[in-house]
């Protein structure tokens, strides 16, 4: 390292008695630092105004300028790998553009060294950690988040979780002032936005994989934008492999002058396409023989398979592992042993590390090598390396998320994928080695029928707890935010409704205290509330127990071969009233069974979901406490499952629905959408009323987890939403009309004037009641 510094000292920049070389820039007559420590192989550098040798050297030298440890002989070996990069080619572009501008969109081949490499030549550069700050790269899914730190942290040769380190919802793997490189979910850095609304403690923010098109991803562009303005010191890169460049450069730019773009053309290896020559009639089952027919004549190399959900992910598992053991048996001197491991998002992390093993070696020492088969939804699409994947089988299919806010129902829908997916799922392969891509749908189907980019998840998606994260945000005027693509009006008003019927917007459109605290939990805007009314029930420690139980998968295992004594486990822990009870039933026994995994499998249940579910609760306990809601339990036994109900509804009184006719049909409040009890329903009745969590649509609209509700607790509750004069016409209408009849002994007449009591309006809580009549004593 050269030792020619100049610097003029301290006093050159005023009250400083330090000499702080990585200020050096506002030294005057100064180019270098003076050194620290002579052995600091970063000594010299010039924040952002690092060269490409400069860097290079750093890396080729023998101490790790973080830990300031020898490097290890990993860390070379993985060094001259990155050094064949074509991002690595690049360096000294980077650097140019980095050095000169705030905003940068960069496109690079699948594989081509985005993602591990762009944040750490940001490091280099941007010395975040001489100045307390860090860089973040963000990823739309947890598993890339976690697996790119990983590798990046070998990279670097430091620990996970020290210098380098990632943050996804329910896990922080960083330490503070030691981690300077996080890798994070774009939904995690939106949350620190909340608290922190320039990102102050970031220096460089990376938006990855920006063509997915999230909401976090687009809410985060918008706001990034603004904060650049603000924020000279902020750099900002949006990279991809396969973005409309052009749009973005515009959006972060302007039409006339577009943002700069970094363009790394190369691949280190190459991934041969085939298709189909005519279209598949049934994708799974063309998947499931693809699969097969790989394990039966390709060269060794793992397999990556996508399909569209759990429930068709574990079947091909199924299926694929039964036909790959007959194959072999059939063929012991070619076939060798497969291991089909399944990835999808409700999968605990430590299974889903589990693609990441290795394949299974031959069964006897001259017998042909194992094979891998990750069977994936498109979690595993973009970002991800799985070291050897030598073939992907791609059918072509997504489920994908689509909201109307007519109705206001948000379903998940399988449909075909854009073309940048397609090319992000061959990407998979070709990481460490040449590979081969089997699409499963013809060329032509490939040009002409896919569209050449995802559909944004903004314009197809319920956007309630987004609204509610912009108003913290201090986001005021929605309609006018600066988003790449805008929602439509009609979505946005919806999530404003809703916000307001949950009091966490007042009527001018104002963040409430409530809304606050809302805001500040991981959750759905009306799983909050429930939680943060709960105290108030004297059900806190139960809404906790369900809030979580609602946040993991199915708890309830129904296995095919013992379907009848699944179903007879599960009446043994039904609570009568509703599914929701049950789930808090099952929790309760689960502890009293002192978290026992053979009682749960006994039992039917998934062990797996209920330790996450304990996770999980402990989490949000936290949160509970943070902002001192008390957690507490009736000892009035009457009244424990009354009190849970009734806290539901205080957060759930939108996915309320009454049985209407003969036939167990219901009619969802004010949506008037005619729905079933779905088949895994418990209530061994039909209550009039029912409050739901989830909307499904299979054979036909189901709603599912449903528990029953008295419309008194309606009309109490949740007065304002069952306001009589807003509902139209029907059976819904007059039942409600004969329950307040009922409940104020005067008929209800639909044209009586105001009287101005609004008793029958309910208050929505009792402390909102509370609070109203305090302001009327005022
Ligand atoms: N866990 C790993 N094990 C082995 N090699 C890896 C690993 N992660 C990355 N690599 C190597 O580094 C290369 C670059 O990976 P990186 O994730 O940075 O690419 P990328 O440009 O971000 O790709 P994508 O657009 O698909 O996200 C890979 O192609 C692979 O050769
Ligand atoms: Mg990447």
């Amino acid at each position: 390292m050269s030792a020619k510094s100049t610097a003029t000292g301290a006093n050159a920049v005023g009250t400083d008695d330090a000499y702080n070389p990585y200020l050096a820039h506002r030294y005057p007559n100064s180019q270098a630092a003076k050194p620290v420590n002579g052995n600091d192989p970063l000594h010299g550098l010039i924040p952002r105004r690092v060269t490409a040798t400069q860097a290079v050297n750093i890396m080729d030298g023998e101490i790790n300028p973080f830990t300031k440890k020898p490097l290890s002989p990993n860390y070379k070996k993985i060094l001259e790998g990155r050094k064949k990069l074509p991002v690595f080619a690049q360096i000294q572009d980077f650097y140019d553009l980095y050095s000169k501008n705030q905003i940068i969109v960069m496109i690079g081949e699948t594989g081509s060294g985005k993602t591990t490499q762009i944040p750490q030549f940001c490091v280099y550069s941007d010395l975040p950690h001489t100045k307390g700050k860090m860089i973040a790269c963000t990823q739309p899914r947890r598993v890339a988040a976690m697996s790119v730190a990983q590798r990046v942290a070998a990279e670097m040769d430091v620990e996970l979780g020290k210098q380098v380190g990632y943050t996804i919802r329910f896990e922080d793997m960083t330490e503070a002032g030691t981690t300077f490189l996080k890798y994070m979910t774009d939904g995690m850095l939106l949350r620190e936005a909340m608290n922190d609304p320039t990102l102050s403690r970031y220096s460089t923010v990376i938006l990855d994989e920006a063509h997915e098109r999230t909401l976090a991803t687009d809410i985060l562009m918008g706001l990034l934008k603004e904060i650049a303005r603000n924020r000279a010191d902020l750099k900002i890169i949006v990279m991809s492999a396969t973005l409309d460049a052009l749009k973005f450069q515009k959006y972060f730019g302007s039409p006339e002058k577009p943002a700069p773009l970094l363009k790394v053309p190369g691949r280190t290896f190459a991934v041969e396409t085939f298709y189909t020559q005519e279209p598949e009639p049934d994708y799974v089952e063309a998947a499931i023989r693809t699969a097969l027919m790989i394990h039966h004549a390709e060269e060794p190399g793992d397999i990556l398979l996508f399909l569209t959900g759990e429930e068709e992910i574990e079947d091909a598992c199924r299926r694929i592992r039964a036909e790959a053991e007959d194959l072999e048996r059939q063929h012991p001197d070619t076939v060798g042993p497969l291991n089909c491991v399944p990835l999808y998002a409700s999968l605990p992390p430590r299974e889903q590390q589990k693609i990441f093993q290795q394949a299974p070696g031959p069964k006897t020492p001259d017998g042909p090598p194992g094979r891998k088969c990750v069977v994936s939804t498109n979690i595993a699409e973009t970002s991800l390396t799985i070291d050897g994947i030598v073939y992907v089988v791609d059918p072509g299919f997504v489920k994908s998320k689509i909201y109307n806010p007519r109705i206001r129902v948000e379903s998940l829908l399988v449909a075909p994928i854009s073309k940048a997916s397609a090319q992000q799922r061959a990407g998979r392969a070709g990481r460490t080695r040449p590979g081969k891509c089997f699409r499963l749908y013809t060329e032509k189907d490939f040009m002409k029928e896919l569209e050449e980019q995802t559909y944004p998840e903004i314009l197809r998606s319920n956007l309630a707890n987004t609204v509610l994260e912009l108003m913290k945000l201090g986001v005021k005027d929605l309609v006018h935010f600066d988003y790449m693509d805008a929602p439509a009006p009609e979505t946005i008003m919806r999530a404003l409704e809703l916000l307001n019927y949950l009091a966490a917007l007042d009527d001018e459109g104002n963040l409430t205290e409530m809304g606050r605290i809302m805001a500040e939990f991981p959750l759905d805007p009306q799983m909050s509330k429930m939680l943060i009314i709960s105290p108030e029930f004297k059900c806190s420690n139960e809404m906790l127990t369900l809030s979580a139980m609602l946040s993991v998968p199915n708890v309830w295992l129904r296995p095919n071969n013992q379907r009848k004594e699944a179903d007879i486990a599960k009446a043994a822990l039904a609570v009568p009233g509703g599914d929701h009870l049950s789930l808090v039933n099952v929790y309760n026994n689960y502890i009293e069974n002192k978290y026992d995994s053979q009682w749960a499998w006994n039992n039917f249940l998934a062990v797996r979901a209920l330790q996450q579910a304990e996770n999980v609760r402990n989490q949000v306990q936290r949160l509970m406490e943070r902002f001192d809601l008390d957690l507490v339990s009736t000892s009035d036994e009457r009244k424990f499952w009354q009190n849970i109900q009734k806290a539901l509804v205080c957060g759930y009184f939108m996915q309320v629905a009454h049985k209407e006719g003969e036939k167990n049909n219901y009619l969802t409040v004010k949506d008037n959408q005619v729905v079933a009890l779905h088949p895994s329903c418990g209530l061994d009745a039909t209550p009039e009323w029912v409050l739901f969590n989830e909307f499904v649509l299979t054979t036909r609209p189901f709603i599912r987890t449903v528990t029953e509700v008295k419309v008194d607790w309606l009309l109490e509750y949740a007065g304002e939403y069952f306001d009589i004069k807003t509902f139209v016409d029907g059976e819904t209408k007059r039942a409600l009309q004969r329950a307040v009849a009922k409940k104020t002994g005067v008929p209800y007449l639909e044209t009586r004037p105001s009287t101005g009591k609004r008793s029958r309006d309910g208050s929505e809580t009792p402390s909102e009641a509370r609070r109203k009549k305090d302001r009327k004593g005022k």
